[in-house]
């Protein structure tokens, strides 16, 4: 199996354990670090809404907290024919942490795509700007 193809694997799993019972809309999303190392999260829901927090933080904080610095790829599973980028939340914390890694969007079809973070998202701000 490739790296991209393990990482898409990893989102899929990481899926499995949303908490999405208001949106029904399971994400799944897995970091690729560049020590190796593969980390997952998953959307989890709060009857709040405003409290929700979006699988690609969650795997990045699992991240950082665990002391990983330095990423290069991303991957975003959901089950949708159209492929989900991630939210502008999202990218400003994936800018911040990976840089212009590039993100895996796939379902579970099999349909897939990447794009860089460049791309999806164009002129950011961070440290540069301070
Ligand atoms: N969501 C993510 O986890 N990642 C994305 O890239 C898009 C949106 C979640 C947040 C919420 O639980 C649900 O999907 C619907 O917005």
């Amino acid at each position: 199996m490739s790296e991209k193809d393990l990482l898409i694997d990893a989102a899929k799993q990481a899926r499995e354990n949303a908490h999405a019972p208001y949106s029904n809309f399971r994400v799944g999303a897995a970091l690729r670090s560049t020590s190796g190392r593969i980390f997952t999260g998953c959307n989890v829901e709060n009857a709040s809404y405003g409290l929700t927090m979006c699988a690609e933080r969650v795997a990045i904080f699992k991240a950082i907290s665990e002391g990983e610095r330095g990423f290069s790829a991303i991957a975003v599973v959901t089950d949708t024919d159209a492929l989900t980028p991630p939210c502008g939340a999202c990218r400003q914390l994936i800018w911040e942490f990976c840089g212009d890694v590039p993100v895996t969007m796939a379902n579970l079809s099999g349909k897939r795509e990447t794009l860089q973070m460049k791309e999806l998202f164009p002129r950011p701000f961070d440290d540069s700007n301070l």
